[in-house]
Formats: C-alpha cells, sequence, structure tokens
C-alpha cells in the first residue's frame, strides 16, 4: 500500500510537469480513482466539467471520464486536442441509443422537444434539440413551452424524475446507467436499519423505487453541495462511490455510508495515473468529432449552456 503511494507521488510529479510543457489543463469526474482526482485542475459532474471545457484556454484539455465527456469537450472546444487517457472507457447508458434509432422515434413524435442527455454519442446530440445533464435537467425542462411534448433520451430514471418535478409530459427511452440501476429499496432499507440517523442522498440515475425513499436527489456536485451545508452528520449514498474521495475532503468529521457494494463503474475505473502519464507523453488517445456532426451537436450543448 506504501509502495503504490509512493509510485502515485512520483507519477503524480511527473504529470504535473507534463502538464506544463503541454499547456494542458485535467479535468476529471467526481467518479474518477481518488490518485487521478488527485492530480486533476478541476475535479466535478458532468455539467461543471463541461462549462470548464467549454472556458478553458489550455491548448490540451485531458479528460478523466468516460468517452461522451471527452466528446462533449471536442464538440464545445473544437481548436483543442482533447484526450480520453483509456480510449476504452465508455458509459453504457450511452450506447442504449443511436442516432437511428432516434430518428426512427422522432418520425412517430414528429411535435417532441427532444431533450438528451448528456451521457449519449455526439451523433444522438445532432438529433436533439437541447441537451441536459442531472445538474440541470429539470430546469432545462422547464425551460421548454409548457405544453412540448417531450421526449427524453436515453435515460429513463432521469427522465422520470424531471417527469415527476416538473409534471410535464414525457416519452421516455428505455436506457439506463448500469451501476445505478442495481441499486434496489432492499438496499436502502437495509442501509437505514444500519443507520438511523443518516439522510439518504441519491443520484436521478437510481430506479423511481429508490428515488422515492430518499431525502435528497442531487447530481454528484449537488451531493457534495448538500452534504457539506447540511447539519446532519450521517448520510448513506446512492451513487458511484468514487464521490467518497471529495466528501471526505470537503466535509471532514461527517460519516458515509454507500448504499450498496454494486456502486461501482467499471469504465470510470479505467482510466489510471500511468494512461494519464502516457496521454500527455503521446498527445493520445485523441477524441475528435466530424465536423458535419459537431456542427449540429453543439447547439444542443449550447442551449443546454444557456439555460441558467
Ligand atoms: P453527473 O456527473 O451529472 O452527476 O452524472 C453522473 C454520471 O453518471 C456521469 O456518468
Ligand atoms: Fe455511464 Fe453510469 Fe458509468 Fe456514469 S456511472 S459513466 S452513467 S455507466
Amino acid at each position: 500500500m506504501q509502495d503504490r503511494q509512493q509510485e502515485f507521488a512520483i507519477l503524480a510529479e511527473e504529470i504535473k510537469k507534463l502538464k506544463e510543457q503541454r499547456n494542458a489543463v485535467i479535468l476529471a469526474h467526481l467518479y474518477q480513482r481518488p490518485e487521478v482526482q488527485d492530480v486533476a485542475d478541476f475535479i466535478g459532474d458532468s455539467l461543471a466539467l463541461s462549462q470548464q471545457a467549454a472556458q478553458t484556454d489550455a491548448e490540451v484539455i485531458v479528460f478523466c471520464g468516460v468517452h461522451f465527456m471527452a466528446e462533449s469537450a471536442a464538440i464545445l472546444s473544437p481548436d483543442k486536442t482533447v484526450l480520453l487517457p483509456e480510449e476504452k472507457a465508455g458509459c453504457p447508458m450511452a450506447d442504449m441509443i443511436t442516432a437511428e434509432e432516434l430518428r426512427a422515434k422522432k418520425k412517430e413524435h414528429p411535435n417532441a422537444v427532444v431533450v438528451c442527455y448528456v451521457n449519449s454519442s455526439a451523433e444522438v446530440k445532432a438529433e436533439s434539440d437541447v441537451c441536459c445533464t442531472s445538474a440541470n435537467a429539470v430546469k432545462v425542462v422547464q425551460s421548454l413551452p409548457e405544453d412540448a411534448e417531450i421526449l427524453f433520451v436515453p435515460d429513463q430514471n432521469l427522465g422520470h424524475w424531471v417527469g415527476l418535478q416538473t409534471g410535464r409530459r414525457i416519452i421516455y427511452w428505455e436506457g439506463y446507467c448500469n451501476t445505478h440501476h442495481r441499486l434496489q429499496g432492499d438496499d436502502i432499507r437495509r442501509a437505514k436499519a444500519e443507520h438511523p440517523e443518516a439522510l439518504v442522498l441519491v443520484h436521478p440515475e437510481c430506479q423511481p423505487e429508490v428515488v422515492a425513499m430518499a431525502d435528497g436527489v442531487f447530481s454528484t456536485s449537488g451531493m457534495i453541495k448538500y452534504a457539506k451545508e447540511s447539519p446532519a452528520r450521517e448520510f448513506i449514498l446512492g451513487t458511484e462511490m468514487g464521490i467518497l474521495h471529495q466528501l471526505g475532503k470537503e466535509c471532514p468529521g461527517k460519516e458515509f455510508y454507500m448504499a450498496s457494494n454494486k456502486l461501482i463503474c467499471p469504465n470510470m475505473k479505467s482510466t489510471t495515473l500511468e494512461k494519464v502519464k502516457w496521454a500527455l507523453e503521446e498527445l493520445e488517445p485523441r477524441i475528435t468529432v466530424p465536423e458535419e456532426i459537431r456542427v449540429k451537436a453543439i447547439d444542443s450543448l449550447d442551449k443546454m449552456l444557456a439555460v441558467k
């Protein structure tokens, strides 16, 4: 363990030097391994990271996350070199819808406004009217005309939660996050029996049964903010376990319990410090988006970023 920590410290120093040489910024999602979060310039949820990617002055963006996140950065900052240290880090939910499938669904609902969770491919974004993340999905839907029929893709659980919050008419796609969808009501009941004083905080990618049992439903950054500001001392978490690292740093003295030990996203965990270093050395693997797709996809991302 001690040896591994020493290795991490050496790698972190090397990454720091390479980052300066390359004029690079490292963005890391809150589900990344702790040592990867620790070398990042910005750590956050999907929304915060896409805002950073759109604003940065750096020439190179190293995206420690999954493919759709790096792809969104490439859409928003086409003049930058965007690197995804582990090329195979995908999101199974994003793969649950293709542009062709979406086009067919749009034909069935020609008047629907397509709201697309950022956990989707550039091609699907290009077919959509507006994107959202878990942090702003409710606001994005509320920004649409009240009588609009909404086609929400690809996460059925986020779509369901947004429908409840807004009272809007929503047609759902049947996608889901393999990690969050696994969490069951029984897991929450068990955790509450073990920690009766704890508040239950869950991500809206969880199933409706789980969301209904929660004291709060938040994006990952939202969960950290809430836990920090809450007078409560104990929390049961229904999201990916990577969040524990920043919670530990930002909420000293508070206790966090995972609602289940199944809450691990293997894709988020596939980025390592070795791969970050290699990406900075080689400027590979690069994520690019064909220009004809990018110009269509950027509209839906820009519209999302304009919603305040
Ligand atoms: P947020 O970053 O919006 O909290 O979403 C979590 C997620 O699953 C990203 O893949
Ligand atoms: Fe995709 Fe879920 Fe992993 Fe996020 S946590 S990358 S939504 S599989």
